[in-house]
């Protein structure tokens, strides 16, 4: 299957409508497509109105938390004492995430339409769009998109910058991408106080995920009620969604389908189901950082935020990994611990602390090193990572290995007793 692929008919393509068209990168091109036409609506319109729409559309942010968008914009401050800054956060550094980066290299203008919209309706003069330092060429086509868009005056006096960031995780998180931006080491900040009171450089700020605001040039001009109607299940849950399917099935790719999609059909229709011969084990429907489904969960799991819920996991950044039956759930638990014990900012004892210990007791019981007791000692471990630090990656190192003690507890078991053949980590 080529890439980007045709969409499948059971997709709904709305932000992925113009992957591939080389042509929708350029100025012209947009515009051709309709491009920047909701951006000149918003722009007549009063900066509270355009927040009022994007409320009523039911829009909530494709970062990973969920947050209803509109209503995160209505706690700018009305009155205009200090400057406003937005923040894009295009660092897209969660494993098995790869949306926000084909958003801007197939349709930069819709980020940036996106953005601006977003700008008027918060009063910012000012967007940073912080884009992950490995993407290169994302980087250079949003450059060349920004240029042209500027020269055509589409901007205003807004001033949009291009910051790229140097390759830590971390700094996907909203006050540590802040602090990045800064030109400090991207520790995330103690909340409150929130963005919206005091953001980047202290001014009130708000901060938005790619996706977020690609969405939002479509809401203007097809309207709110139009948008808030692309819903399968639950109401609460609105739009289309892109999920970047990997890991073990036949065709890995983004597909963009309509919230409340079913798990099941994404996985054996649109992606083609497992490779010959073998079948799903398990899934992580929300990038590395939720629970992890086993197979029935997976094949009943509806893809919203209150469906993913539902299920015990999250929808999160909407990465779907993958697993057939030839997985050892041991080990891949390992590979995340050991990205998030690399990752961590080391602020929080609880996480600095706690993703070395998860890491190096999952690398013991797979070295045939394990006790019975390791496995309580991880629960234990777990427990004092979630909901006690800063922010939520050390949340994110316990939620796999909770969910996979729970759900794959005897392969833990078979390397502990020796049934298992040891595997050499190193
Ligand atoms: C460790 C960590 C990494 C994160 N990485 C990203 C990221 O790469 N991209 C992103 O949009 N949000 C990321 N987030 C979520 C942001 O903090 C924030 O919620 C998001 O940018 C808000 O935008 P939204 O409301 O449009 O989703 C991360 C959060 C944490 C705790």
């Amino acid at each position: 299957m080529g890439y980007p692929h045709k969409p499948h008919p059971k997709e709904t393509v709305l932000l992925s409508r113009y992957f591939g068209e080389a042509d929708a990168r350029t100025y012209k091109g947009w515009v051709k497509r309709g491009g920047y036409a909701a951006l000149e609506q918003a722009r007549a319109m009063e900066p509270a109105r355009v927040v009022d729409i994007v409320k009523e559309s039911g829009l909530r942010g494709r970062g990973g938390a969920g947050f209803p968008t509109g209503l995160k914009w209505s706690f700018m401050p009305k009155e205009k004492k200090k400057p406003h800054y937005l923040c894009v956060n295009a660092d897209e550094s969660e494993p098995g995430t790869f949306k926000d980066r084909e958003i801007m290299r197939w349709t930069p203008h819709a980020l940036l339409e996106g953005t601006a919209i977003a700008a008027h309706a918060i009063q910012a003069e000012v967007a940073y769009i912080y884009i992950r330092g490995e993407f290169t060429e994302p980087l250079a086509i949003m450059d060349k998109a920004l240029t042209d868009a500027r020269s055509a005056g589409v901007f205003g006096n807004l001033k949009i910058h291009l910051h790229r960031g140097a390759g830590a995780y971390i700094c996907g998180e909203e006050t540590a991408l802040m602090n990045s931006i800064e030109g400090k080491r991207g520790n995330p900040r103690i909340k409150p106080p929130f963005p919206a009171a005091a953001g980047v450089f202290g001014m009130p700020t708000t901060i938005n995920n790619v996706e977020t605001l690609a969405a939002v040039p479509h809401i203007l001009t097809k309207g709110a009620a139009w948008y808030k109607g692309l819903s399968l299940a639950s109401p609460k849950s609105t739009g289309t969604k892109l999920f970047s399917v990997c890991g073990h099935v036949q065709h890995p790719a983004n597909y963009e389908v309509t919230m409340g999609f079913p798990l099941k059909d994404l996985v054996y229709e649109l992606c083609g189901g497992m490779r010959p011969g073998r079948t799903l084990k398990a899934c992580i429907p929300g990038g590395s950082s939720v629970p992890i489904l086993d197979r029935a969960e997976t094949e009943s799991c509806l893809l919203d935020y209150e469906g993913v819920v539902e299920r015990g996991s999250m929808l999160g950044s909407g990465g779907v990994i993958v697993f057939d039956d030839s997985t050892d759930m041991v080990y891949q638990i390992m590979r995340l611990a050991r990205f998030y014990a690399h990752e961590s900012c080391a602020q929080c004892t609880q996480c600095r602390e706690g993703t070395a210990w998860t890491t190096k007791i999952l690398e013991r019981i797979l070295a045939g090193q394990g006790k019975t007791a390791d496995l309580d000692l991880l629960l234990d471990l777990s427990e004092n990572m979630t909901g006690k630090t800063i922010c939520v990656l050390s949340d994110s190192c316990a939620a796999p290995v909770v969910s996979g003690i729970k759900k794959f507890r005897s392969e833990f078991e078979d390397y502990i007793a020796g049934r298992r053949k040891p595997v050499m980590v190193a």
